[in-house]
């Protein structure tokens, strides 16, 4: 990520778009929660944050004792995200995909919320976060718009954004399979995007990981 890159972010930060959503935004991340099935106690990863507008409905679906890491690469976000005053079992970083200190193992969900895209490298990405979920943990691609809307966008935006692409779904597949992931289910609708891969469960399991330690 090139600090150009970051620039572009840090501008985003003052655009009021990504502090609230729209009430279509807002339905379809419902839908979205739904899908995921967060329960209190789970942890849950969120690169590329933003101000924090989905970490505050993560933060609630844990609850206390769970535990939510979110992170972004652009301190403009995070300060915005810090402003809200999230609630103690929420962890704010400002963090780069490539060099974040991740848990291993750690994770019942990782949720990339309107972010993979601009993960890249994408491969190592996903490597990266399968490392960071439990066997059994669920990766979430979610986008609250179509993929052909979010490419539109990209292609036109900065030239360091043009290339942060939400790949087809037989592309994305193959992807997140190369990770290590499995049960891969691509959603690519008309107004939304979400994929989901589970971190397969070792067929000889040993003792947990123990998270607190
Ligand atoms: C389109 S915004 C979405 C923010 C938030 N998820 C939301 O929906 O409100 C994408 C976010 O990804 C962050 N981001 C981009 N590249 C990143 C990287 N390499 N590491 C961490 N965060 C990154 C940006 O700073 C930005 O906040």
């Amino acid at each position: 990520m090139t600090a150009e890159t970051v620039r572009c972010f840090d501008a985003l930060a003052a655009d009021a778009q990504w502090y609230t959503f729209t009430p279509n935004e807002r339905r379809i991340t419902d839908e979205f929660v739904r899908r995921w099935g967060i329960r209190p106690g789970d942890w849950v990863l969120e690169p590329g944050c933003g101000s924090g507008r989905l970490t505050v409905i993560l933060a609630a679906l844990t609850g206390p004792e769970g535990r939510v890491l979110a992170f972004d690469a652009s301190r403009e976000f995070i300060r915005a995200a810090a402003r809200r005053g999230m609630p103690a079992h929420v962890t704010l970083h400002a963090f780069r995909m490539e060099t974040a200190p991740l848990p291993q193992a750690s994770f019942e969900h990782v949720v990339c919320f309107n972010a993979f895209p601009h993960l890249v490298p994408q491969e190592r990405t996903a490597y990266r976060l399968a490392g960071a979920l439990r066997p059994g943990g669920v990766l979430w691609i979610a986008h609250t718009c179509s993929r052909g809307f979010v490419n539109g966008v990209h292609r036109q935006g900065p030239a360091s954004l043009r290339n942060h692409l939400l790949p087809a779904p037989r592309v994305l597949d193959r992807l997140l399979r190369g990770a290590g992931l499995g049960e891969v289910e691509i959603e690519d609708g008309a107004d939304r995007f979400l994929a989901r891969a589970v971190h397969p469960a070792p067929v000889f399991a040993g003792p947990p990981v123990d998270r607190h330690a």
